[in-house]
């Protein structure tokens, strides 16, 4: 036979549980209820920058390139380098640039320009790469693929 004292001790734990989750409804703002405190006024025209996008700092020209970084940022570090391509200064021309994609062919870590030495190292298995992609040293036994690059104005400009 239960006890009363054990009856309201197990009743007010199941009681205080059962209430937690209508307690945390009640202290989350619903969406609909609030939508007038939160919502960011659209400009009439209803662009995308109006609604929170961002727009990109320059745009894919009528050619394909897209532009990564600046000559300046480029020649201050040596090189440029996104998720998708990495660029360069060919050490035999400087007046032409080289791009290539900075996933290492043997296991696709991303490999890291070393500015001294002008070439790429991978940091999984010690690969190297050319500036132009062409491989150096094993295991990778493929070369990184590789893209055209200008300059226009200031601007580096990559077509992947
Ligand atoms: Fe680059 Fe293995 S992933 S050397």
């Amino acid at each position: 036979m239960i006890k009363r004292r054990s009856f309201v001790k197990y009743f007010s734990v199941g009681w205080l549980a059962s209430c937690f989750p209508v307690v945390l409804a009640a202290c989350t703002p619903s969406g609909d209820k609030n939508a007038a405190k939160t919502s960011i006024p659209e400009p009439s025209d209803g662009s995308a920058e109006a609604k929170g996008v961002k727009k990109p700092a320059a745009a894919k020209t009528a050619d394909g390139f897209t532009p990564i970084g600046t000559v300046a940022d480029l020649d201050k570090a040596g090189y440029l380098q996104t998720a998708a391509v990495a660029v360069s200064r060919n050490p035999a021309n400087p007046k032409q640039l080289l791009a290539v994609s900075p996933k290492c062919t043997h296991q696709g870590c991303v490999v890291a320009w070393q500015p001294g030495a002008k070439k790429y190292e991978c940091p999984c298995h010690e690969a190297a790469f050319g500036a132009d992609g062409k491989v150096l040293k094993g295991p990778a036994k493929e070369a990184l693929p590789t893209y055209s690059a200008k300059i226009v104005g200031t601007q580096v400009f990559v077509k992947v």
